[in-house]
């Protein structure tokens, strides 16, 4: 009922000659796959090359951050509408690092989302508790936090253009990821949350990833979840072989 989304992360890593490669690999390992939505998530500067490589294929264009105005004197930022100029169908907002580093925060994040939406993007909203929280029982009111913080505002159909991603901090870049029993709890408690500020309908149809530490070895039993929908990956999304292993894992 709801389409699998993997989607590539490839925070600051590849040049545009080193993105063009991987991409046409990967273009190549996934061609014969029409059940997965398969998405990648180049740096900036290489968004145009990847979409020229795209072309005709089953792979859709993301970037990984918005800014919430269309133009105007926002030295060094990126719209929607030149994100949708590029080619981007998606674009990744509020990612933990995101948050970490940069001081974004739910209230910016709720901007880019309705920025993005406005010129037709897809928002991937990521959402996630630090090890912290989890560990002094705060992972619920986290999350409550991110997700209604975020869609705030939103109607049913523009929610339904969004996709959340749960993304455990702990869980970033450390190897450690999630057990299918966590990443389940959390992404089943996200629906209940759509239920109350939405609908039952929206709880049902929007699509939740899980980002993490997913590898080709853990991407089965994480998907195999009822609640999980795909998944947000970083490190092993940076070489064609382990993204397009994951990909066909769904
Ligand atoms: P890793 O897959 O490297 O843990 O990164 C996950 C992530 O942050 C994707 O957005």
């Amino acid at each position: 009922m709801r389409t699998p989304i993997i989607a590539g992360n490839w925070k600051l890593n590849k040049t545009i000659s080193e993105a063009v490669a991987l991409t046409t690999a990967l273009k190549a390992s996934v061609a014969d796959v029409a059940d997965v939505e398969i998405v990648v998530a180049p740096a900036f500067t290489a968004l145009a090359a990847v979409n020229a490589t795209i072309a005709g294929s089953n792979i859709r264009l993301s970037a990984q951050d918005v800014y919430s105005e269309d133009s105007g004197a926002f030295t060094g930022e990126v719209s929607a509408p030149m994100l949708k100029d590029v080619g981007c169908d998606y674009v990744i907002i509020g990612h933990s690092e995101r948050r970490q580093y940069f001081g974004e925060t739910n209230e910016s994040v709720n901007q880019k989302v309705k920025a993005a939406l406005a010129h037709d993007l897809k928002p991937i909203i990521c959402v996630g508790e630090q090890l912290e929280e989890r560990e002094t029982g705060q992972t619920e009111t986290v999350i409550d936090d991110h997700v209604t913080g975020g869609i705030a505002g939103l109607s049913d159909a523009e929610l339904l253009s969004c996709v959340i991603a749960y993304e455990p901090v702990w869980a970033i870049g450390t190897g450690k990821t999630a057990t299918p029993a966590q990443a389940q709890e959390v992404h089943s408690f996200i629906r209940g949350l759509l239920r109350k500020t939405h609908s039952a309908e929206v709880a049902v149809q929007l699509r939740i990833q899980y980002g993490g530490s997913v590898k080709p070895e853990n991407a089965s039993e994480l998907m195999a979840q009822p609640d999980v929908d795909g998944a947000l990956v970083g490190g092993a999304s940076l070489e064609a072989e382990s993204f397009a292993q994951i990909v066909k894992f769904v």
